[in-house]
């Protein structure tokens, strides 16, 4: 079986990799004229841990090529992996520009095909769109029937930024959702083929079932860090109440699990804010107007105004006091500015007239182009708390976690800091500084 990968985004450069890897031949398509020529060199053209040794191998050993052609691409190649982007429209919808394009393009392309084609969707789009838009849209262009020589399925993805490459190779499961049973088939021999013996469990469904697995899956995972976020919440009011406690307490039974409730600066990333508005979009205009989902949204968007209050509390008013964050990308060991919780607590914090000074280790680069001038950078630790008047711990780094409170203290105008990640032990930074920690009573 020979693969195209119809996208060389995170998805789909990530797939193509591991899929070269074990030995299938993949040919990479996108229309970045200079991305097609980084990964034909073997580089990615994104930082992703293990994914470049990965595809410098698969390139070297013939295994994996881009091309900017995507008919070539498909009619080299027996089942296609659509991994194009589907983004947030202002309206908080989803927009299916470039997954229409991909369903044209494919069409054309398989007008001039005889074999069988199978098209797999692994872009996350709303319920109906593989079928009523992709389909429609191949079916068009190509002048052919699906389920005669085109199979169609939908097989979301579940990749975490920065653990993409573990994550494909080491899925908790696998959704098929298929167009009909010669589809669903060969999808599940490939997955086969590719995890031996240690193929995870594979759960085939209908297509459009699939598609909502996706939105199922970001939608809980957002709103257990949210409930975290609201327990966290409550817990400050109460004397000697610590959420951390709580959450361990709770992530022990087997019901909730401990992932995804470690209460701190709320949620961000490429993902999940895009996929909680397009399905809350979608159910509204089907006459539902869901209440968890916008809450999750809710609670996300109040948990930075929560730290800047904490803030505010400590400091009477915040005009002209300096605050430092800690931390600027969405999450730790990632660049990745999108959507990142430091982006609100600035605004917030510029709003009420502070002076922000940011510090990340990796990030600083696109956090200037997501926040701008209205914070400035600073390029060390210490910089960034040089006569502050408080620091909020935005992004648990490794390198924030081994501070002490000697580092805040001999910076410092003020020495206040607000932990929102809790990573440092509350008695021993309380008893030098005034520390505040998230969902801990500060009374
Ligand atoms: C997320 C999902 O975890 C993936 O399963 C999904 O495939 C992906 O979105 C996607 O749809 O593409 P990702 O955005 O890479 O992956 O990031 P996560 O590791 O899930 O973290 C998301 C945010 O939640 C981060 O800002 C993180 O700091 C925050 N978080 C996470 C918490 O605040 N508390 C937690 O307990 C866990």
């Amino acid at each position: 079986m020979r693969i195209s990968v119809i996208g060389a985004g995170y998805v789909g450069i990530v797939t193509a990799a591991c899929l070269a890897d074990r030995g299938i031949e993949v040919i990479c398509s996108t229309h970045n004229e200079k991305n097609a020529q980084m990964i034909n060199k073997g580089a990615a053209p994104f930082y992703e841990k293990d994914l470049e040794p990965m595809l410098k191998k698969a390139v070297k050993k013939g295994k994996l090529h881009c091309t900017t052609n995507r008919e070539e691409a498909i009619l080299n190649t027996d089942i296609t992996f659509v991994t194009v982007g589907t983004p947030m429209r202002s309206d908080g919808s989803i927009d299916l520009s470039f997954i229409e394009q991909a369903a044209q393009e494919i069409g054309k392309a398989l007008k001039n095909k005889r074999e069988y084609q199978l098209i797999v969707v692994r872009s996350t789009v709303v319920p109906g769109t593989t079928r009523n838009l992709i389909g429609k849209k191949i079916e068009e262009n190509g002048g052919k029937k699906l389920g005669e020589s085109i199979g169609l399925c939908m097989q979301p993805e579940f990749l975490r930024e920065g653990e993409a490459v573990n994550d494909t190779l080491n899925p908790d499961m696998i959704v098929i959702g298929e167009l009909d049973k010669t589809s669903g088939d060969i999808l599940e021999s490939l997955q086969r083929k590719f995890y031996g013996e240690k193929c995870p469990t594979i759960l085939r469904m209908n297509i459009e079932s699939a598609e909502m697995v996706k939105y199922a899956n970001n939608c809980f995972l957002a709103t257990k860090i949210s409930f975290a976020n609201e327990i966290a919440n409550i817990c400050e009011l109460v004397p000697r109440v610590d959420v951390k406690e709580v959450m361990k307490a709770i992530g022990f039974d087997h019901r909730i699990n401990p992932k995804f409730l470690d209460a701190g600066a709320g949620w961000g990333g490429s993902c999940f804010a895009k996929d909680l508005n397009a399905m809350k979009a979608f159910s509204t205009n089907l006459g539902y107007k869901p209440k968890i989902i916008t809450a999750t949204l809710e609670v996300n968007e109040m948990q930075a105004k929560h730290i800047v209050e904490l803030a505010e509390m400590k400091l009477g008013t915040l005009r002209d006091k300096r605050i430092a964050l800690l931390g600027l990308s969405f999450k730790p060991n990632t660049d990745d500015m999108r959507d990142a919780p430091s982006i609100r607590i600035s605004n917030n914090l510029v709003e009420k007239g502070a002076t922000v000074v940011g510090y990340d280790p990796y990030a600083t680069e696109n956090a200037k182009k997501a926040i701008g001038e209205k914070i400035s950078y600073a390029k060390s630790i210490d910089d960034c708390l040089k006569g502050a008047d408080c620091a909020i711990l935005v992004t648990e780094w490794d390198v924030f976690k081994d501070l002490k409170p000697i580092d805040f203290l001999k910076n410092m105008k003020q020495p206040i800091l607000i932990d929102a990640r809790r990573i440092y032990n509350p008695k021993e930074f309380s008893n030098k500084l005034q520390y505040i920690g998230i969902g801990m009573s500060n009374r």
